[in-house]
């Protein structure tokens, strides 16, 4: 076995909990988690919420950290290297480029959202919302302009360039003084920042409060009081696997790469249920107490289901929410700063994740210094983030959102599960897991592993490859009681009917340039769709490359 001769390691366990926990806690938890709640149904999404934590997260977790701490002993810390020196097949290389071509793919435009937090948290503290209203704020920001393709403003491109070079400013100071340091500080200040606001919000009261419509109690109620009749809707249980996915950052090749550091008998059983749960606090807790229980009690349940029912919570989040603080009089700036401050350190301590793998895989294989693989994913990133920020957000930045941060999350993650438990075996993976395990798993996890998490994964997989319109529920109801089953129709957001635009389409008696705007929409998603595949292609080359060079120079690459 070769070990990496310079490797870099995390300074402390507490740095590494929270450079982890840093790496899930996310705009997922602060925004997506509220919106997806809200579309769910509130308490009846929450069971199929726990479910697929305990089924999908949780052993998914301790999969990716117990592969990464394997891989890193053979001196890999990126996924095609993890999963080859446990595949040992030529597949396994090219099926890890999805854990560095997603984190580039998504970070182009989560990068974009983390400097809308920068301005909008600035904006904030000189109290800016008092004037201008936040859906001016946004289109000044980032040109959006409806039915317009192009969407330019220099100054929101300045900030994102600003934005990113304090991403790779970061990298390139390494794990230990660079990650490590931002999380230790960022992820404390969050939950600070996130409890002020939390407590600040459930004082609301119709009673003092004239712009109060309901009892934050309302929404808080909402979240929390579980209702049993999501159960049987296949559709809730999609949403709910997916936003486990995406708020613990699974499938996306960031977390082995940060377990990639450990040494070979640093505890990964225990360290891996303190990031999760870390998470879960987060969200549930605190992403649940803030941004549905504030705007219900100024807007009322309706109103909130219905500014939800389409988007993801970023509407609420920067369109609304910035409005809402204004009735909390002189503290409304300091509380603007600290929603957008939360939202900043949420999304950094993630998008530093995205970056890692990358550098990694650079370092590992190309042997390039610490800033000069920073450089290189800046660069990377470049032609991507610019279309992100120069087209309406409809095009590049969703279709980026959907491929790399929704279905190749459940890509990945099937891959990983079948590679563990049926490749590598679960019952060497059970072993390699438990040493040097300061939490004992129950036993009941390794049967989970086994069956349970791909049978699941591959459900959600196919099902939502093949989403029919009418939703899989009619299916169900049609064989179970009978009932005539709907005329089969690809589903708006499923994977077929991206594929064929069908989430684009065209009202009726649209005007030219409606038509004109839907036309370019699809001509630039098609450019979207070649870039990515480019991007995934050009991964793939340089992982042909780094194992020519690995054979040539007779590195031994497998265990
Ligand atoms: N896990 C990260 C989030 O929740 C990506 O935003």
């Amino acid at each position: 076995m070769s070990e990496s001769p310079k490797r870099e390691q995390w300074a402390s366990r507490i740095g590494l909990v929270l450079a982890m926990a840093g790496n899930a806690v996310g705009l997922g938890n602060f925004l997506r988690f509220p919106a997806q709640a809200a579309k769910n149904g509130g308490g009846a999404f929450l069971i199929p919420y726990i479910v697929a934590f305990i089924v999908l997260g949780l052993p998914l977790m301790w999969i990716e950290w117990t592969m990464g701490r394997f891989g890193g002993q053979y001196g890999h810390h990126s996924t095609p290297g993890i999963f080859d020196s446990m595949g040992r097949r030529k597949f396994w290389k090219y099926f890890g480029v999805f854990g560095l071509w997603a984190n580039l793919i998504i970070a182009a435009y989560y990068l974009y959202i983390e400097s809308w937090c920068m301005a909008y948290a600035g904006f904030s503290l000189i109290n800016g919302f008092a004037e201008t209203a936040p859906k001016e704020f946004f289109a000044k920001l980032t040109g959006d302009t409806p039915n317009e393709i192009w969407a330019i403003s220099s100054w929101g491109m300045a900030i994102f360039a600003v934005c990113i070079a304090i991403n790779v400013g970061i990298l390139s100071r390494g794990l230990a003084k660079g990650i490590e340091i931002v999380s230790k500080i960022g992820m404390p200040l969050l939950i600070v920042f996130a409890a002020i606001l939390a407590i600040r919000g459930l004082m609301i009261s119709p009673a003092t409060d004239s712009h109060a419509v309901e009892s934050p109690m309302v929404g808080l109620n909402f979240v929390w009081e579980p209702k049993f009749d999501s159960l049987t809707n296949p559709a809730v249980w999609l949403a709910a696997a997916g936003q486990i996915f995406f708020t613990l950052s699974i499938g996306m090749g960031s977390m082995h790469c940060y377990s990639s550091y450990l040494r070979k008998d640093d505890d990964v059983t225990l360290n891996g249920a303190s990031g999760a749960w870390t998470n879960e606090l987060c969200e549930v807790v605190l992403g649940g107490t803030i941004l549905l229980p504030i705007a219900v009690a100024y807007l009322g349940l309706v109103a909130v289901q219905e500014m939800v029912a389409g988007g993801s919570g970023f509407g609420l989040g920067f369109m609304v929410f910035p409005k809402l603080f204004n009735y909390w009089g002189s503290f409304a700036p300091v509380a603007g700063f600290l929603w957008f401050g939360l939202l900043f350190f949420a999304a950094i301590t993630s998008s530093l994740a995205m970056g890692q793998p990358i550098m990694a895989f650079l370092q590992d294989e190309f042997k390039f210094s610490r800033e000069k693989s920073a450089l290189a994913f800046g660069a990377m990133l470049l032609p991507l983030a610019l279309p992100v920020a120069m087209l309406h957000s409809q095009s590049f930045f969703d279709e980026f959102d959907y491929w790399a941060g929704t279905f190749s999350l459940v890509v990945m993650a099937v891959g990983e599960a079948v590679l563990f438990a049926w490749i590598y075996g679960v019952d060497r993976g059970w072993n390699e897991m438990m040493r040097g395990a300061d939490l004992k798993v129950p036993r009941i996890f390794y049967w989970i592993m086994k069956y349970v998490t791909p049978t699941f994964l591959i459900v959600i997989l196919v099902t939502s490859i093949f989403k029919p319109q009418a939703g899989w529920e009619k299916y169900v109801a049609s064989v179970t009681s009978g009932a005539a089953a709907p005329k089969w129709e690809w589903a708006d957001d499923g994977m077929i009917g991206k594929l064929l635009h069908k989430d684009l389409p065209l009202k009726e008696g649209a005007t030219p340039k409606e038509i004109a705007f839907n036309h370019n929409l699809k001509l630039v998603r098609t450019v979207d769709r070649g870039a990515m595949l480019a991007a995934f292609a050009g991964f793939a080359i340089l992982v042909s490359i780094a194992w020519r060079k690995r054979e040539a120079e007779g590195r031994n690459i497998t265990p």
